[in-house]
């Protein structure tokens, strides 16, 4: 089933696991290249949604460019429109629908192909909606087909007719996909595929399929290879990658101290982990790492014991704060970020106090807010109490105040402190001036020279200015070799 390929990289050898179904649309690469010779084409691509999503677009537009196409940023313009879905809220469908009313005309125009991708296409109402109100799209794939497109776009240009690709499984992982990364610096790596958590609100488990880790070896070489191309902040991906399995005796902290150990990585972050797994080998493991950052996401949901159990997340108010407190224990400079809905069925004024509660305890150094959505097939949506949008726009502006007051008294705590930051880029007004992120994600700009870009320098940070922080080079930290 499984292949192995070597090559080399700056000198360094690499042994990368290439799945079969992986080599068979290798073919199909070369078929659509066939079809396409003379021609210079382009693509666009649209990626809503979380990391995860982010990451499997890399993977899209890698096969999509070893296919021969270049990337254009305005789908008006290009020959091939891919759209990769998110199914989380409501929004991103308006999106969807919003965008395929713009391409109508381009394709009678042009001929564009459109394929449209991801989570959303796992839903049954949604295919029904775009067979009957926008017949005009030429691919559908889901999440179990991604690594199919290019046999997908081949049979779609070859017999000109519309291609349908979504089955419902549990979910396999696919080794070995080609991937165009969006960035070089910072790089995705994900760890586990799916979820099994079924947490009330969420449409997830129904459309990623179950959860299925990565072997530790393929996430490692991954990450060594990334480190050889000169990247230097690594985030493991997961809906829950705490309970990432890589084997009886490999779990999620022994994987975050090899990845720990890899040269020329700088920094780690993970996203995201689940509360409820949370087990002292992963605080230990966190606190010992230097290069795993001490900001941990660990996603909230609602501050209300009685909502937590309605959202079935499996721990109480108390038993969240005290994980906090024992990590805070374990590792003092830690702090945290998290994802909070309101206005889940049944909330009241009281349970919504409690989520108030919690973030005046937890101090967050970011927030997620959401409104909650309700979303076709999941329990919460059959559930009768749900709260009036009205209500839930009122306690989020409520929520969003709170936070906001203290993202400024976090900020002002950073004036005058010295930080590491890893210089991203330069500012798109001003040359001169550098951006990058802390080890807690705090954007800071500064003068300096571009070469900065890439270092981590020491930044003395003069000032806050609630969304990011100013500040004065001191001394340059890291001097990369590669
Ligand atoms: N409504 C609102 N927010 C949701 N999320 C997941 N499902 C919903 C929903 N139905 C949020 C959760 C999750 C984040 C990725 O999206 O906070 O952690
Ligand atoms: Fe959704 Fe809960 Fe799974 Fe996260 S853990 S993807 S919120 S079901």
């Amino acid at each position: 089933m499984i292949e192995y390929g070597t090559y080399l990289l700056k000198g360094k050898k690499f042994t990368v696991e290439v799945d079969k179904n992986i080599e068979y649309q290798n073919k199909f690469i070369e078929k659509v290249k066939e079809l396409n010779k003379g021609k210079s084409l382009t693509y666009s691509i649209i990626t809503m949604g979380c990391q995860l999503n982010e990451n499997d677009s890399e993977k899209i537009c890698g096969m999509i460019e070893k296919m021969g196409y270049s990337r254009t940023d305005e789908s008006k313009q290009a020959d091939l429109a891919v759209m990769n879905t998110c199914c989380v809220r409501e929004n991103a469908e308006d999106k969807l629908f919003g965008k395929l009313g713009e391409l109508k005309k381009v394709k009678e125009e042009k001929g564009t192909i459109i394929a449209i991708g991801g989570c959303m296409m796992q839903e049954k109402h949604i295919q029904e909606k775009l067979r009957k109100s926008y017949p005009y799209f030429d691919i559908i794939f889901g999440t179990h087909t991604l690594h199919k497109f290019p046999e997908d776009l081949y049979n779609a240009l070859k017999d000109k007719k519309r291609i349908e690709d979504v089955i419902d499984i549990d979910g396999e992982i696919y080794e070995g996909i080609p991937i165009k990364r969006d960035d070089n610096l910072k790089a995705s790596v994900t760890i586990m595929y799916g979820c099994n958590n079924f947490c009330s609100y969420c449409i997830v488990p129904y459309v990623r399929g179950r959860e299925r880790s990565r072997k530790p070896q393929n996430i490692i070489e991954e990450v060594k290879c990334l480190a050889a191309q000169g990247y230097k902040e690594i985030t493991l991906l997961g809906q829950n990658v705490n309970s990432y399995n890589g084997g009886e005796n490999y779990k999620f902290a022994d994987l975050l101290r090899d990845v720990n150990k890899i040269d020329g990585i700088e920094r780690i972050r993970f996203v995201s982990p689940h509360p409820k797994d949370f087990t002292d080998d992963v605080i230990k493991a966190i606190k010992e790492c230097d290069k795993v950052c001490k900001i941990i996401h660990l996603p909230l949901q609602a501050g209300s014991t009685q909502v937590l159990k309605a959202m079935n997340r499996k721990y109480t108010k108390e038993q969240y704060l005290e994980l906090a407190q024992r990590i805070k224990k374990e590792i003092p400079e830690i702090v945290f970020s998290t994802d909070i809905i309101v206005g889940f069925p049944g909330e009241t004024e009281q349970d919504f106090e409690d989520t108030l509660d919690v973030v005046r305890k937890m101090n967050y150094e970011q927030v997620y807010m959401f409104i909650y959505s309700r979303r076709i097939g999941t329990p919460g949506d059959m559930m009768e109490n749900q709260i009036p949008e009205e209500i839930k726009h009122i306690r989020f502006d409520r929520l969003k105040a709170l936070v906001e007051s203290q993202t400024n008294e976090n900020g002002e705590k950073y004036v005058g402190t010295k930080q590491k930051v890893l210089v991203e880029g330069t500012s798109k007004n001003n040359e001169q001036m550098l951006t990058g992120r802390t080890e807690t994600n705090k954007v800071v700009n500064f003068k300096g020279d571009s070469e900065l870009v890439g270092k981590l320098v020491d930044v003395k940070i003069l000032r806050n200015a609630l969304w990011y922080l100013q500040g004065e080079i001191e001394a340059v930290q890291y001097l990369s070799t590669i």
